[in-house]
């Protein structure tokens, strides 16, 4: 195990082991698959924002759990990014209130403005528009998107132009 973390850690930045540390600090030693979710998050954070299956590897034999916990985790959670993806990553909430408000019109009008559909990345590497959102938990504010996190609700297209328009 301690070889493995050794080999492991050669593959995460010091900036990622530390915060990975950080996290597994709060949880019984015993316990470091418990800080699998954290870890990820902040390996693809320094990742240009995704996760590559050797970065996932990495992940696993620094925690010291099995590869595959790192591979079901980034596949459920859609918060995590498999493929390369732009600067700016949307997620489009199209689950039942937002779509009663008008998600097909938010998904519409950023297909339309940025040239690309669901699931792609424009080809200057600026917008990622990602495949399918399920509720984010802001349903009182639909139709509404993340942009890198960050909530936009009450969508409109003229709001939606106001976003991107405004970002660097
Ligand atoms: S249904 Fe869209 S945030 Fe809940």
């Amino acid at each position: 195990m301690a070889g493995m973390n050794i080999q492991a850690s050669a593959r995460l930045s010091a900036e990622v082991r530390r915060e990975i540390d950080h996290w597994l600090s709060k949880y019984p030693a015993e316990h470091r698959q418990s800080a699998v979710i954290p870890a990820l998050t902040a390996a693809q954070e320094h990742n240009k924002g995704y996760l590559s299956n050797e970065l996932m590897d990495a992940v696993a034999d620094y925690l010291g759990i099995s590869r595959v916990t790192t591979y079901e985790v980034a596949t459920f959670y859609s918060m995590y990014n498999r493929e390369p993806v732009g600067k700016y990553v949307i997620n489009i909430c199209t689950n039942i209130s937002c779509m009663l408000m008008g998600s097909d019109t938010v998904v519409g009008h950023l297909e339309n403005k940025l040239g690309i559909k669901l699931g792609e990345t424009t080809a200057d590497g600026r917008f990622t528009l990602k495949i399918e959102e399920e509720c984010l938990a802001a349903c009182a504010g639909g139709p509404m998107m993340a942009i890198n996190g960050h909530y936009y609700e009450k969508l409109s297209p003229a709001r939606l132009d106001e976003i991107l328009d405004g970002l660097e």
